[in-house]
């Protein structure tokens, strides 16, 4: 996919990932959408980046509100007058340890993670059909085959990322001509996880450009790094047994929060 002139939108454009991708679209002469809830960070980048090839616009936007999805479509549609590429980077991370088990975090986590990407897609399918083209973008993560101790909210959010996606993904081709791409990224030194310490973690520059040239080539998964790939996909394989013998305090990680039962 050349992405020249191409109308591109990008939820999450505040973050770590999402602002490292705006600024190497913004080199593609390309028109970019963006939407966060922070404006005056959307207004920074509006004003850094936008240059006689590459056009900015940007609105305000909480994906957990189907409206303000809706209005971030209307809103790029009134601007552009077509969607090319969405990339759906929008998102949180919050541990929610067993000692404190605790529904509101694991409906804020699906709301934000699972439904923005939800409330995206219904809007984006019906641009794009009309269209007959169009990519969409979704991030997951890297684990999202397996339960990981402490990230339960977190990680059901992104399996179900990755679950829906790959349920559209045939027939949208198909039917639509559209692309669906789901990327997994493994551990990326942003904000959202300052906290915690990850062993070979990559730079948010580095993950951006990997993620770009995976949607140029029009692939399905975009997953990195490999190192971490590799890992997650073989304990992927094993049985539950075994899988259960994984030292519970690696997984959650170095800095994860330290609770008392309640
Ligand atoms: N960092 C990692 O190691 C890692 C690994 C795997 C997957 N991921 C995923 O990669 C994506 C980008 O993460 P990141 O590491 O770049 O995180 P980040 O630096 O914390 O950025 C998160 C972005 O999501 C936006 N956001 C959060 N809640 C939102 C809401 N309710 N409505 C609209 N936007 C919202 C934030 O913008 P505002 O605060 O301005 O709204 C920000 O732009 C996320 O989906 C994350 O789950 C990250």
């Amino acid at each position: 996919m050349n992405l020249k002139d191409k109308v591109i939108l990008v939820s999450g454009a505040t973050g770590g990932m999402g602002e490292e991708l705006v600024k190497l679209l913004s080199q593609e002469q390309c028109k970019l959408a963006l939407f966060a809830r922070r404006e005056k960070k959307l207004k920074k980048l509006k004003e850094t980046l936008e240059s006689e090839s590459t056009q900015i616009t940007y609105k305000t936007c909480d994906v957990q509100h189907k409206s303000q999805v809706k209005s971030a479509i209307d809103h790029t549609l009134k601007t552009y007058g077509k969607i090319d590429l969405a990339i759906l980077t929008a998102g949180i991370l919050v541990p929610n340890p067993i000692q404190t088990f605790d529904s509101s975090i694991i409906k804020q986590t699906m709301d934000i993670n699972f439904m923005g990407v939800v409330y995206f897609t219904e809007q984006l399918l019906k641009v794009m059909k009309k269209q007959h083209e169009g990519t969409i973008a979704a991030v997951s993560t890297l684990p999202d085959h397996r339960g990981v101790p402490g990230w339960g909210a977190y990680g059901a959010s992104k399996a179900a990322i990755s679950w829906l996606m790959e349920s559209i993904r045939a027939e949208a081709k198909q039917e639509y001509d559209i692309n669906v791409i789901t990327i997994k990224p493994g551990s990326v030194e942003t904000p959202m996880i300052q906290e915690y310490h990850r062993p070979g973690s990559i730079t948010p520059d580095k993950a951006a450009k990997i993620m770009i040239n995976g949607i140029k080539k029009e692939k399905r998964v975009i997953q990195f790094p490999i190192a971490q790939v590799l890992s997650i996909r073989l304990q992927d394989l094993f049985p539950p047994i075994a899988y259960d013998l994984l030292p519970i305090e690696q997984a959650k990680g170095a800095g994860y929060p330290k609770v008392e039962e309640e």
